[in-house]
């Protein structure tokens, strides 16, 4: 929209500046008397005799109303009336007319004129017809502004609110990891690992704070789950498995009500496998979200060079070669790659 460029200027200081009239008409005798009366009652006016000139002025001075002549030699004020509404809505207009005119200038007021005046001119219903569509002008400069200010509150709040629930959820995790010493940290961990991962994939800011809170946040649903089959010594059963997995599920369910849907859909995949051999999986490969893929990547490093109840930490290494040996199957070829390119970085 043309206006922003040539009122660059925010609606407060719209409101605020001397409000400068153009006055539009091709005999420079009416111009004048109008100039007159204008400038004698406080506005700053300016002159076009024509369309081309009527145009660069609105184009390179912040106008706050225009009294358009209907019948000028060229384009005539009717045709240049849809091109000053469409490029400067917050430009009023005063459409100026014959008195035979009368029709025209209804039609006029149809395409978003705010008023019209007849000549020969009343100087003094031109001096309020002026005032009257300034007012209004400045009415609708304010309401906006209004909106703008309450649009940007509830914003603001609705941020402020988010932050205190996910910090909330947040202080959860730890407490659920500081009650067991083999998880203790782990959450941190992964959302350190998922965030180098994300860098080195090259994701956009916003993905990137969509992945810190999906790894924070991961295996809140493990406050679902059996305390007993959680730390149990020795290997589970298939039914104990999966009695553990549904903490994807259950996690998704529990911050989905307070984040968007990304995050959400990063916790409920996070154990997905990659060629879809994962528990109860219903998405495949790039179906599933690139967030969850480096979530996988990332929570099982961690998971492998943690003990255990049941096994004792593998060696960084041994886990690296495990991550390889499971890209394409297990994993996304594409995040073990970076995964491997951030792996040799810490270790160089
Ligand atoms: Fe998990």
């Amino acid at each position: 929209m043309k206006q922003a460029n040539a009122n660059e200027k925010s609606i407060e200081g719209m409101l605020d500046q001397q409000e400068t009239l153009l006055i539009v008409d091709d005999e420079a005798a009416i111009r004048r008397v109008l100039c007159q009366k204008l400038s004698r009652e406080g506005y700053q006016c300016e002159e076009a005799d024509a369309a081309e000139q009527t145009l660069n002025t609105l184009a390179t001075s912040p106008i706050a109303l225009v009294i358009l002549d209907i019948k000028m030699p060229g384009k005539s004020g009717i045709e240049l009336l849809p091109e000053i509404k469409s490029g400067y809505p917050d430009t009023a207009v005063i459409m100026a007319t014959a008195v035979t005119d009368i029709n025209v200038a209804i039609q006029c007021l149809k395409q978003g004129a705010d008023d019209y005046i007849c000549k020969p001119f009343n100087l003094e219903e031109v001096s309020l017809a002026v005032q009257r569509a300034l007012e209004k002008r400045r009415l609708k400069l304010e309401l906006r502004e209004y909106q703008q200010f309450l649009e940007e509150k509830i914003e603001e709040q609705t941020g402020e609110i988010r932050k205190i629930f996910l910090g909330a959820i947040e202080a959860l995790v730890t407490a659920l990891e500081a009650k067991d010493k083999y998880t203790g940290g782990h959450s941190r961990r992964v959302t350190e690992i998922a965030l180098a991962l994300g860098n080195e994939l090259g994701l956009s800011a916003q993905d990137m704070e969509d992945l810190r809170w999906g790894s924070l946040l991961h295996d809140i649903g493990k406050i679902a789950i059996d305390q007993a089959i959680q730390n149990k010594p020795t290997r589970l059963t298939p039914e104990e498995y999966e009695h553990i997995m549904i903490h994807a599920h259950v996690g998704a369910d529990i911050v989905r009500p307070v984040v968007n849907g990304k995050i959400a859909e990063m916790i409920e995949h996070h154990h997905d496998h990659y060629n879809g051999s994962g528990l109860h999986q219903v998405i495949v490969g790039n179906n599933i979200p690139l967030g969850a893929r480096i979530l996988a990547v990332a929570d099982a490093f961690d998971a492998m060079i943690s003990d255990r109840p049941y096994r004792s930490a593998m060696s960084i290494t041994e886990a690296i070669d495990e991550i390889k040996r499971c890209a394409g199957t297990q994993f996304d070829p594409d995040v073990v790659a970076a995964f491997l390119k951030t792996a040799e970085t810490a270790t160089t």
